[in-house]
């Protein structure tokens, strides 16, 4: 991956349209967590994930200017890097995580969408711990003016947070966070080999 992030990061063009994707892909995140949370029992700590999820959603935008100031004003599909499976790759993982549970430990309502939210965020906090250290290391390699560090510290957090959360969920928790990192693998290598096919 460091290899591909290098690639993108030295093309402007590419660059502007990593920086709007990932943008994208948090604004989505963001919308997940509003969309599985209680109306009346959402806690804190929900809460704040999803303000700091549209931060970055925010974050990651206005740093475009700082590539290619007329880059990438919408999220459509031009303005974006592999825009087909970036988007499938957090829609799919919803999808599949929410047909496990339901499946397998016949989850309805609410439960369902809070275990949804707690195995989808979780796979995704482990795979942002990873990937936005890769890029930074880019981005201070080239002497870019980019920088991700508060995203990384706020994801830092997240990911605690979300394994104090699965804990509290479930005895089953190491089970069910290994098949959401499963799943989450695959359609990462999936997005990766596009990326990859992209910047060659
Ligand atoms: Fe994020
Ligand atoms: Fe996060």
């Amino acid at each position: 991956m460091q290899k591909i992030i290098d690639k993108i990061v030295n093309n402007t063009q590419t660059h502007a349209k990593w920086l709007n994707t990932l943008s994208m892909m948090e604004n989505v995140g963001a919308k997940k967590i509003k969309n599985c949370e209680d109306p009346v029992f959402v806690s804190e700590i929900i809460l704040k994930h999803a303000a700091e999820e549209s931060r970055h959603a925010y974050y990651l935008k206005k740093q475009i200017a700082k590539v290619d100031d007329k880059a990438c004003p919408t999220y459509e599909k031009q303005y974006l890097l592999a825009p087909n499976t970036s988007y499938e790759y957090l829609h799919s993982l919803d999808l599949k995580i929410s047909r496990y549970l339901k499946n397998t430990f016949h989850y309805t309502g609410h439960r369902l969408k809070y275990a949804a939210y707690l195995l989808v965020t979780y796979a995704i906090e482990v795979r942002a711990e990873e990937l936005y250290p890769i890029y930074q290391n880019a981005l201070t390699k080239t002497g870019s003016q980019v920088t991700v560090k508060s995203i990384i510290a706020e994801e830092k957090n997240h990911l605690a947070e979300m394994l104090s959360q699965l804990k509290d969920f479930s005895k089953d928790w190491e089970t069910l966070a290994s098949y959401a990192c499963e799943i989450e693998k695959e359609l990462f290598d999936v997005w990766e080999k596009d990326l990859d096919r992209i910047t060659s």
